[in-house]
């Protein structure tokens, strides 16, 4: 038999082993997160998507839903935290959105509209990292990499190649490629893999095409990401 716990007061049912976002997502709602995606096991690091579970806070897409649990997931409380969340994310790269092929199409820009984020109120780091041009279809700018690590579970869980991993910790964290020179060119990144289409924001694009869709119709324009979902679930429109 199923069971249930309530989100914002609604009645969600759930099966035992999923978690909140599991049986949230499953129920057709929404809350805010990163670095999940239902197609990899979750990883827990954005914090996004923090709720309070009978008053206290959790991952949702880590933390097991409970039989009888009171979730909070859209109160002002936490879609302040998150927004801070967000301005951090924002600062601590270079997310330049107006000059970004992805805009319009990316989860850190669509949940920062979504939370009511205008501009960031933290010192921007400006950070100088380089940009992988080597591969013939991809281009890597480590400036907007926010450490999501999807490309990682990606590549190893899907593809079965490991190109990506994650270096160091802290502030000193930073995506790597495995191949001999360290540069995706040298890697066996292909167009066809998962690890591919999979980045959340405009840290991976492809090239030979820029700019497709016109401002007005690209996919966080037409529909804000509490309806439209994930980037990676419309992968063949909205690049
Ligand atoms: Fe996440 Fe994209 Fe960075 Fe990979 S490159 S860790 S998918 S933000
Ligand atoms: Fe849950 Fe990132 S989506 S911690």
């Amino acid at each position: 038999m199923l069971k249930h716990f309530t989100l914002d007061g609604k009645r969600i049912p759930f099966a035992e082993g999923q978690t909140i976002m599991d049986a949230a997502m499953a129920a057709g709602e929404y809350i805010p997160h990163l670095c999940h995606n239902p197609e990899f096991a979750p990883h827990g690091s954005c914090r996004v998507c923090t709720v309070k579970l009978n008053g206290r806070r959790v991952a949702a897409c880590t933390a097991p839903a409970l039989d009888g649990a009171e979730v909070e997931n859209d109160t002002d409380e936490l879609r302040d935290e998150r927004r801070t969340l967000l301005q951090l994310l924002f600062i601590e790269g270079n997310h330049i959105c107006p000059a970004c092929d992805k805009s319009g199409n990316c989860q850190l820009q669509a949940l920062a509209y979504y939370c009511g984020m205008t501009a960031p109120e933290f010192t921007h780091r400006y950070p100088l990292r380089p940009l992988d041009a080597s591969h013939p279809d991809f281009v890597i700018d480590f400036n907007r990499c926010i450490l999501c690590e999807l490309c990682v579970r990606a590549s190893r869980d899907a593809d079965g190649k490991s190109v990506f991993a994650i270096h160091g910790r802290g502030i000193q964290a930073h995506l790597a490629i495995d191949s001999p020179s360290g540069k995706l060119g040298d890697s066996k990144l292909h167009k066809e893999d998962r690890a591919a289409s999979v980045c959340p924001v405009g840290a991976i694009l492809p090239k030979h095409t820029g700019y497709a869709v016109p401002i007005g119709e690209r996919l966080y324009d037409r529909k804000p990401i509490s309806v439209a979902g994930d980037v990676s679930d419309h992968r063949k429109d909205s690049s």
